[in-house]
């Protein structure tokens, strides 16, 4: 008999993938497309939602074909980007204007007017999260102050405003729906509320009449008729909560980090509501049957992107893997420190106005020693997260990783040192797409709990012991505290 597949669209920021899972957890086909990123202006980041469209559906072709054929399918499930916006017209289901995406910053002056007029920390106890031009409430808001076609729509009744789970979902069934995860990210629900709320629509300007209906993580999304027999879609959840199911992080105080364009860490934090103390942020994981799961979140906006940035505009490395053979080249990074504030400073400093620097220069540096310090700054951007999660009551006994960067050994290893815990990285770093598909199984009646599904599909991992000296370690953190410090 011929195995059922998962067909799982995991859309990133960078770039999109359909894949190919079996029951097991195996992957059994990858396409992937690159995306577009338009900068129009320094701080802007735009995305063209028909082409994240066109170029996942493609993928989803190749993935039916390679499976031979719908038949083979046994159901969708689907991972995003979040807080990037997407505003079209549900009549004709086309794009009314760029998606802005979750690193654009254009909206730092609403936001610190809202902050300026003391609404922080009524938003903060409700949402979970603060008033940073991340979140999509402020896009939305831009979008239709700015932008003639949006502001049309939203008069006749035809906007529709979501994030990427909810455009995917749009088009790929006709139903207009967020998944509880991503629809956590916008500012406008509260976290122990069931959907949007009205005063925070209110504040932001926000009409929740353009607003996709919220739903669970698990179950019918409805059904996509696109690949020549219906497929139902079973499972949505935004890429960070994804992973953090594909990591196995089913109970309370289990962390995962994931290294792909930004570094992102999830706490499960179980069914009751986080509140942070110190700048984290309060968000779902997940909610199947009504009843939600939530996570403490420490978003740090550039990881990846550094190393591409390195490549692309400094021409610093030729490849990105090539970072981890440098920064062995020599023993440490001279005195070199690198503040990866590329788009702003995420958690916990949010510093929206900050920008990079490369400090502790001299004539003894070298390329190698800049690249040392660029992995570096991704351990300690990652070790200011631990320093706030354990303020908060949530201090990691051990760190679950994965992403693209989490193949950089080096890296592994100097995180377990400067975090002085044990770093466990999976033989399969796919974890975000894996989570999707146990979601999707969990939807599609395959497993009766994510329990089950990780026992199902998640396989074993290597682990980087700390091994770094305790001066090194020392120096290091006063290095980086003294640049953030000059920033
Ligand atoms: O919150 C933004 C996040 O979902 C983007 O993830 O995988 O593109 O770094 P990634």
């Amino acid at each position: 008999m011929t195995e059922p597949l998962f067909l799982i669209l995991d859309e990133g920021t960078t770039s999109t993938r359909a894949m190919l899972f079996n029951a097991a957890g195996v992957p059994r086909g990858t396409a992937q497309r690159e995306l577009n990123q338009h900068y129009p202006r320094p701080g802007w980041v735009e995305h063209d939602a028909g082409e994240i469209w066109d170029r996942t559906l493609a993928c989803a072709q190749e993935m039916v074909a390679a499976a031979s054929g719908p038949d083979r399918i046994a159901c969708i499930g689907v991972t995003n980007q979040r807080e990037t916006v997407v505003a079209w017209d549900r009549n004709s289901g086309e794009p009314l204007a760029r998606a802005i995406v979750w690193q654009d910053r254009r909206t730092a002056g609403f936001c610190g007017d809202l902050r300026a007029g003391g609404h922080e920390a009524a938003v903060r106890d409700a949402t979970g999260l603060l008033l940073d031009p991340y979140f999509s409430a402020t896009k939305m808001r831009w979008l239709l102050d700015n932008d003639d076609a949006v502001r049309g729509a939203a008069q006749r009744g035809t906007l529709a405003f979501g994030t990427i789970d909810a455009w995917l979902t749009f088009k790929l069934t006709g139903n207009l729906l967020t998944e509880a995860g991503n629809a956590s990210r916008t500012l406008l629900l509260p976290l122990a509320g069931e959907s949007w709320d009205e005063g925070l629509c209110e504040l932001f300007g926000v009409p929740t009449a353009a607003l996709p209906r919220v739903t669970d993580s698990a179950g019918d999304f409805g059904t996509s008729s696109l690949f020549g027999a219906p497929i139902p879609v079973t499972g949505i959840a935004g890429d960070q909560q994804a992973a953090t199911i594909g990591q196995g992080c089913n109970s309370p105080g289990e962390t995962k980090a994931t290294f792909g364009t930004g570094a992102f860490v999830l706490a499960n934090m179980g069914a009751e509501v986080p509140r942070s103390e110190h700048r984290l942020l309060g968000t779902v994981l997940h909610q199947l049957g009504g009843k939600r799961h939530y996570a403490l979140e420490g978003s740090v906006f550039v990881a990846g992107s550094l190393f591409q940035w390195l490549r692309d505009s400094l021409n610093m490395i030729v490849t990105a893997a090539e970072s981890d053979e440098l920064a062995r080249s020599v023993p440490d990074s001279a005195g070199v420190v690198v503040i990866p504030a590329l788009s702003g400073l995420g958690a916990p400093h949010w510093r929206a106005d900050a920008r990079a620097a490369i400090t502790g220069l001299s004539f003894a540096a070298t390329r190698a020693h800049v690249v040392r310090a660029a992995l570096e700054a991704i351990s300690h951007q990652t070790q200011d997260l631990a320093a706030a999660f354990a303020a908060d009551g949530a201090a990691w006994t051990s760190l679950k990783i994965d992403g693209g960067m989490s193949a950089n050994n080096w890296l592994a290893q100097d995180l377990a040192g400067l975090l002085q815990v044990p770093v466990v990285r999976p033989d399969f770093v796919e974890t975000t797409a894996l989570g999707a598909a146990m979601l999707a199984a969990v939807g599609a009646g395959l497993h009766h709990s994510l329990e089950s599904a990780a026992a199902a599909m998640i396989v074993s991992g290597e682990r980087f012991e700390p091994a770094m000296d305790e001066g090194v370690r020392s120096t290091r953190l006063a290095n980086w505290r003294a640049a953030l410090a000059r920033l």
